[in-house]
């Protein structure tokens, strides 16, 4: 890319932008295995930070973040092809719906009407099913420089499709700054009364993904007094349990390895480790601090705002080395985690939790936004 600063404007492929803009390209990634193509979106920063997003899943395939050196590294898992994404289900980077995370037994009502979705998780219904919002090809509305740069997504649902009632209409949109701001916001609206909950899970690994580091070392503070505790199939049980005086509890920095091995705690028996949600602090609705997590040898640093009630704190329990990555990377346990800003598992089936229902003049709104930056050296 050609840029060349002139009298505080600079000109990208032509257009002239204000200074601190960032620059949007649209691209082609590839192409599946049955000959569609599949489209993409860059976002590019003027401090080395940049983001590219497919149209298939709406999939971050890539994100790059300088360390305290000054040093670019991709900080997200994922696959150099396309068609990896269908075939191998991780959800690297995925945009996951139409329910992220799980129902118990694919069943849910609405209005004394009984739903049956596809059990595609042992006995429970998973990330939409299937062919949930990650193996389906979004179109790429728009894709804009500026000061933030935008993509926006979309994906049109039909009424019916994977066992959920009305036709519901999804956008994505994804914004870079220049403060090294990436926001994605997912918005929906119905033509039926329906269920939703729309996230993104992107596996990240401060270290790089092309490292042969896992995420053990990386510092995390989760602002969150409270968690959600499952079932043997990863369903919550109802409670609400203070993270006080467990593994669980990240409301003071701790490395993600440092408990995860505690097999006096059940859940992370349960869980193979952290596969839990946690009920972030401050109101849900609001963008609020939900995670910080550092990597004190590079010193990547990743701040998560989220709207959502709660967020899946995920340690990449189920990476068994039978996927390969995009730097032929072998991914094992603990390469990555995943921070999904979300309502709860199994909400439709809990009056208690928060509300996954939405009806027809309704707009379901979820908004992250990560943050990197870096820490200095600690002494
Ligand atoms: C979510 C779930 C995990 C796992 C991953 C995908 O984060 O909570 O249990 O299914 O997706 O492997």
């Amino acid at each position: 890319m050609v840029s060349r600063w002139l009298l505080g404007v600079f000109v990208l492929n032509g257009v002239v932008g204000a200074a601190g803009a960032v620059d949007a390209r649209r691209g082609e990634f590839g192409t599946l295995a049955d000959g569609r193509k599949v489209e993409s979106a860059e976002l590019t920063n003027s401090r080395g930070m940049s983001v590219r997003i497919l149209a298939l899943g709406g999939v971050i395939q890539q994100l790059m973040a300088s360390d305290r050196n000054g040093k670019v590294a991709d900080v997200v898992l994922g696959y150099a092809t396309a068609q990896q994404y269908l075939d191998q289900p991780q959800y690297f980077g995925a945009t996951v719906g139409r329910y992220a995370n799980r129902i118990a037994a694919g069943k849910f009502k609405l209005d004394g009407k009984q739903y049956q979705l596809e059990t595609n998780d042992g006995p429970n219904h998973l990330h939409g099913g299937t062919r949930g919002f990650d193996k389906v090809l979004w179109k790429i509305d728009s894709v804009s420089s500026g000061s933030p740069a935008k993509a926006v997504l979309s994906y049109v649902s039909a009424d019916g499709e994977g066992g959920y009632p009305g036709k519901l209409e999804v956008t994505a949109t994804y914004t870079l700054n220049d403060k090294n701001e990436l926001a994605i916001e997912y918005r929906a609206t119905t033509d039926k009364p329906t269920i939703v909950n729309i996230t993104n899970h992107s596996y990240f690994n401060l270290a790089g993904e092309d490292t042969p580091v896992d995420v053990f070392g990386h510092r995390m503070t989760l602002f969150a007094s409270q968690y959600t505790p499952v079932n043997q199939t990863l369903i919550p049980t109802g409670e609400r349990r203070s993270v006080a005086g467990t593994a669980f509890d990240f409301r003071q920095p701790q490395t993600i390895g440092a408990r995860i091995r505690q097999g006096s705690d059940d859940q992370l028996h349960i869980g193979r480790g952290y596969d839990h949600n946690y009920i972030v602090d401050g109101e849900p609705g609001q963008l609020r601090p939900a995670a910080r997590v550092e990597d004190p040898q590079s010193g990547r640093v990743l701040e998560l705002l989220a709207s959502a009630p709660g967020v899946q704190f995920y340690s990449g329990n189920f990476l068994d080395a039978t996927s390969v990555g995009k730097s032929r990377r072998v991914y094992r346990q603990g390469d990555g985690f995943c921070l999904e800003p979300q309502v709860f598992p199994d909400s439709p089936n809990r009056s208690d939790f928060p509300n996954a229902r939405l009806n027809p003049g309704q707009t379901y709104v979820n908004t992250m936004v990560l943050r990197f930056s870096t820490a200095p050296q600690a002494s």
